[in-house]
């Protein structure tokens, strides 16, 4: 065989195997397509039964947030359709992850009737009512969620943070709702209402395992930079980096605080960078600010916990 056409053989049978593995792929692609699509609606129906068998009575026929055991709870069970929900690791106002909604499906809501289902529902039924649920909800068809925001590895617990973590509870304005102590009883926690217009309590720090969207530490961090949607409760993802000079006017403080401890606040806010000098802290300076911050907060909140 002349050495031109043993070229063209061999390229021609290199087109004829690039060809068929491009077929075989596209042959297995339809197939895990519709293998994917198919197991997806036996899920689907699977999600449907549990639903009805497990979540319905309280949240109702068409997860409206009206089964016939809502009006007794004293908690208003979520109505799915308006894509609201507390536990997220994705930013304010944004849809949760399904690993988000496994969490709270698993661990259930502490402190409203909103149950555990660990063990009630095998990992497959939860992911199946899961599937369900997002259903019921038309932002979910639009698309996939956001990403979660990104959680670091927590500090070590430091008297010195506890201490730090008090004067950001104040400087934050935690303490108009949550307390000067912590109880859930600040200025501005009378008459709160949630999104649809049920009263609604700022939580009470001093309260041990009542955290809806989870105690531990990371569970705090997503609360505080993500918040909770359909509550008065923010996210405080912009509020962290606070600067020195963020604070002009003393009056609030010193209405609720004693001298003592309005002079602590000023003291700890000289110590901080003031607003020209956090602009030129590169990326990742203003993220480890930010980080500290965060931590010092929970582990102060923690210190509220009665033992
Ligand atoms: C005994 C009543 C009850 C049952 C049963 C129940 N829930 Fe709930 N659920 C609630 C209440 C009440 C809330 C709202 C709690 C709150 O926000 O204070 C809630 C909230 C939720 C939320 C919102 C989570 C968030 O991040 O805001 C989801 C999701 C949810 N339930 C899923 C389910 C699923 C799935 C089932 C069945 C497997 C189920 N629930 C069974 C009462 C119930
Ligand atoms: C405008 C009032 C308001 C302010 C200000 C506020 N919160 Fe809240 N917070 C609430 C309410 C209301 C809830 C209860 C939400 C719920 O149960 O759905 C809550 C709940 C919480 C929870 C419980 C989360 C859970 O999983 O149950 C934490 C933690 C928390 N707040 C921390 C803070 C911190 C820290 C600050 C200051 C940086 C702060 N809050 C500022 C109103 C407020």
């Amino acid at each position: 065989m002349p050495f031109v056409q043993r070229i063209d053989a061999g390229l021609v049978s290199r087109r004829v195997a690039v060809s068929l593995l491009i077929v075989a792929i596209l042959v297995l692609a339809r197939r895990t397509g519709q293998g994917a699509a198919m197991s997806s609606g036996v899920d689907l129906e699977r999600g449907k039964k549990i639903y009805r068998q497990t979540c319905l009575e309280c949240h109702g026929p068409a997860g409206r947030g009206d089964g016939p055991k809502a009006k007794k709870l004293g908690f208003r069970p979520r109505d799915f359709k308006l894509g609201a929900f507390k536990c997220r690791c994705t930013p304010s106002g944004q849809l949760p992850t399904d690993d988000d909604l496994l969490r709270v499906v698993t661990r259930g809501m502490p402190g409203t009737p909103m149950p555990s289902h660990e063990k009630t529902l095998s990992l497959e039924d939860r992911h199946a009512v899961i599937l369900y649920i997002k259903s019921l909800s038309p932002g979910f068809a639009a698309g996939s969620a956001l990403p979660c925001i990104s959680i670091p590895d927590p500090l070590p617990v430091t008297p010195e943070l506890v201490a730090e973590g008090k004067q950001i509870y104040r400087i934050m304005s935690c303490w108009k709702c949550h307390g000067v102590a912590g109880r859930g009883d600040g200025p501005a926690s009378k008459g709160l209402k949630d999104d649809w217009g049920n009263p609604i309590n700022a939580y009470n720090f001093t309260l041990k395992g009542k955290l809806k969207c989870g105690g531990d530490a990371r569970d705090f961090y997503r609360t505080l930079h993500t918040g909770m949607t359909g509550s008065p409760m923010p996210s405080f993802d912009a509020a962290f980096p606070f600067a020195r000079d963020s604070v002009t006017n003393f009056t609030a403080f010193q209405g609720a605080f004693t001298a003592a401890e309005v002079q602590d606040l000023k003291g700890y806010l000289q110590r901080q960078p003031d607003k020209a000098a956090l602009s030129y802290l590169s990326p990742k300076a203003s993220q480890q600010l930010v980080e500290k911050r965060t931590w010092a907060l929970i582990y102060y909140l923690r210190s509220l916990l009665l033992p």
